[in-house]
């Protein structure tokens, strides 16, 4: 994905974000899960690759989301899947700070 092919949405607030947390929006259709951890902004698809559950309901812990309803595990900056049912790995997406909004690049048409 380059950074060309990308349309960037309006997804939250800054101050909606607080350092540790994950918050759900939908953007374009496409249900997105926001992190805030250790200041950086990050990004995942906002249902989980088992059974769709969705992430922003889950836990963030040690730049790690933990899936609210079998316990799979996701490392947040990669979308990597790291333990419990999960076998396969997030979409993430970038995300840029445009004054006190937070945008996210989602693929364009
Ligand atoms: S739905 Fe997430 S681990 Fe099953």
């Amino acid at each position: 994905m380059t950074e060309a092919s990308l349309v960037w949405h309006d997804a939250a607030a800054v101050a909606d974000l607080a350092e540790g947390a994950v918050i759900g929006r939908t953007c374009a259709g496409t249900a997105v899960a926001l992190y805030r951890i250790d200041g950086a902004y990050h990004a995942t698809a906002d249902r989980c690759t088992h059974a769709e559950a969705r992430l922003s309901e889950g836990e963030v812990a040690e730049g790690c989301i933990e899936c609210p309803l079998h316990y799979g595990l996701f490392e947040i900056a990669t979308g990597k899947a790291l333990g419990g049912p999960v076998g396969r790995d997030l979409a993430t997406y970038p995300v840029r700070v445009e004054g006190e909004r937070l945008l996210v690049g989602l693929p364009g048409g």
